[in-house]
């Protein structure tokens, strides 16, 4: 049984004092971590503040991205011996705009993937298709080449620590979904290339999220899939209530 895990990812939203009281509502309804798992994503910026507001509560603070380096001469970047030092817990590594707007490879997602684990940081990997591969029935090859190249550097230990989120890039921020059966699909092609890869142990052991759109009145019907085990969130991340809706329903 694989435990559900929720994550919000803000992206470039709140300031400092937004971000600081959405973390103490959600503290009031956040479910129990033997539950579900809850995560909030923030921008490098904020993750002094909500670390601090999130202390001793069952929300655990991710960043949105890092550099795999532990330091140097990286002008703007953040490294992963900064996120472990603000006891940051979670990263988001491979999001499709930054690999859209940022032109991050496979290669350089995988290197971000092993020093995550170099410093105790479980990533979270996005992987997912434009609308044109979608249509030309190129989503399974795409998703199952982003995944393999993501986790090339890892043990099998590390592997089944993962957590994998699919998100359709057609369906981010645009209000379509994919259905709750065809993410399924997805997310069982990935969990079988897994077990080709590893084993089936490992393929039954990692996380898969789904991503894209997921509002409180679809979250209840992706959750009840086979091989979906929680949600990456965008919009309806941004506020507390509808964050705690989607909690509720994992
Ligand atoms: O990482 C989450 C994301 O890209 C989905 O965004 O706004 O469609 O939930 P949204």
């Amino acid at each position: 049984m694989r435990k559900p895990i929720v994550a919000g990812n803000w992206k470039m939203f709140k300031t400092k004092d937004e971000a600081v009281q959405f973390v103490e509502a959600l503290k009031a309804i956040t479910p129990s971590s033997d539950k579900v798992d809850t995560v909030i994503c923030a921008s490098p910026i904020l993750l002094d503040a909500v670390t601090e507001t999130a202390k001793n509560s069952d929300i655990h603070i991710g960043a949105q991205n890092m550099h795999f380096e532990k330091e140097g001469a990286f002008t703007g970047e953040t490294s992963p011996v900064l996120l472990q030092d603000f006891g940051v817990k979670y990263v988001i590594l491979g999001h499709s705009e930054r690999r859209e707007y940022f032109y991050e490879s496979d290669e350089f997602i995988a290197k971000k993937v092993q020093a995550a684990f170099d410093h105790q940081l479980t990533p979270i990997v996005c992987v997912g298709e434009t609308l044109d591969e979608k249509e030309a029935g190129e989503t399974t090859q795409k998703v199952e080449g982003q995944v393999q190249a993501a986790l090339k550097p890892l043990t099998e230990d590390q592997v089944k620590q993962t957590i994998i989120a699919y998100e359709p890039i057609w369906a981010i921020g645009t209000g379509k979904t994919a259905t709750a059966a065809d993410a399924n699909e997805v997310c069982g092609a990935i969990r079988a290339k897994i077990a080709s890869l590893y084993s089936t142990e490992v393929a039954d052991a990692i996380r898969i999220q789904y991503g894209g759109s997921v509002k409180p009145d679809n979250m209840e019907e992706l959750m009840s899939q086979e091989h979906i085990d929680g949600a990456l969130v965008g919009g309806a991340s941004l506020q507390a209530e509808s964050f705690g809706k989607l909690l509720e329903a994992a």
